[in-house]
């Protein structure tokens, strides 16, 4: 079993052949309204990949909230614990997407901000029961140490993706079991430049110096890197062709979670999860991108059938 604590976003999508730059407007192509959020995509995403999963979290009490949940809910996830807040908006996020299939991402937290200690202390028995806990950063800080610490007490494992990028204390990373920045995240929790292989190889080596245990360090096309203090492995990412770049690391992390929760080897987890983020980019949106087990199971067959034309 798995627990994500982290945000419901309603991502209000517009592709265009350039995003502009500040002062320019340019038309864009279409718009899409997709169920979001890095800890719903994650929690949907474990799901889709056959996880028992509980989401923690907070929607406001409006028509968004009430189709985040039903969403999450449709595709297996338990969502006793998202609680719809009085008098505040849910999470939106404002997403541009490029020809390229890169994108950049505006989000107003609205009821994300809101959660308290108290949701946690209410989801304080299946934060216990899970293997692992899976977080972000798109909600207070606090409410993420709190519940790092629930999941600690119980001697279950943490995995946080520290995205969007923020500077983590002691406190945190010593109790982090594994971390997942990817090379922006990165060069700001470590504060080394991460220009090079070599300079992300060092930075990593700070974090693991102040506690992380073991990292995993997302490079988009370039792969990944799996650090610990004995040794690091680089991954080449699958060749795809990207239409839309969104929850690629939000389903990377939950495959990861789901396989690290199975029990299975940190190779046969990453390269399980490198497969999951090649297929998450093919498809527009965030949730409506997420892969099912069995197309992850099929991953070779799809690939041998797209070089051949
Ligand atoms: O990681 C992608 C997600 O980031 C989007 O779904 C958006 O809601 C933002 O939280």
């Amino acid at each position: 079993m798995i627990t994500v604590v982290g945000s419901l976003n309603m991502d209000l999508v517009v592709f265009t052949d350039k995003i502009p730059r500040p002062g320019e407007t340019v038309l864009g192509k279409n718009f899409q309204q997709v169920p979001g959020g890095k800890g719903a995509n994650q929690a949907d995403a474990a799901a889709k990949l056959g996880a028992s999963v509980h989401m923690v979290g907070c929607v406001g009490d409006d028509s968004f909230g009430s189709t985040l949940k039903d969403c999450l809910y449709a595709d297996g996830v338990h969502v006793d614990y998202v609680l719809t807040k009085p008098n505040i908006s849910t999470g939106v996020a404002v997403i541009l997407v490029e020809a390229s299939g890169d994108n950049c991402i505006t989000v107003a937290p609205g009821a994300n901000f809101s959660m308290s200690h108290d949701n946690i202390l209410q989801a304080k028995e299946v934060i216990k029961d899970s293997e692992v806990l899976l977080l972000q950063l798109e909600i207070p800080l606090e409410i993420v140490k709190t519940a790092i610490l629930t999941a600690k007490e119980a001697g279950k494992k943490v995995i946080l993706n520290p995205a969007p990028a923020q500077e983590l204390d002691e406190e945190i990373l010593d109790h982090i079991d594994l971390l997942t920045p990817n090379e922006t995240e990165l060069e700001l929790l470590s504060g080394h430049k991460t220009d090079t292989l070599e300079n992300i190889e060092l930075a990593g080596k700070i974090l693991l110096n102040r506690g992380v245990k073991e990292l995993v360090i997302t490079l988009g096309s370039s792969g990944c890197l799996h650090m610990t203090k004995k040794a690091t492995v680089h991954y080449e990412a699958y060749k795809v062709q990207a239409v839309d770049t969104t929850a690629a690391g939000d389903s990377f992390n939950a495959a990861l979670a789901v396989h690290i929760s199975a029990g299975k080897t940190m190779e046969e987890a990453i390269t399980f999860a490198m497969k999951v983020g090649a297929l998450t980019v093919t498809k527009e949106g965030a949730q409506t991108s997420l892969p099912l087990l069995r197309e992850v199971e099929s991953f070779e067959e799809w690939m041998k059938g797209r070089a051949q034309g």
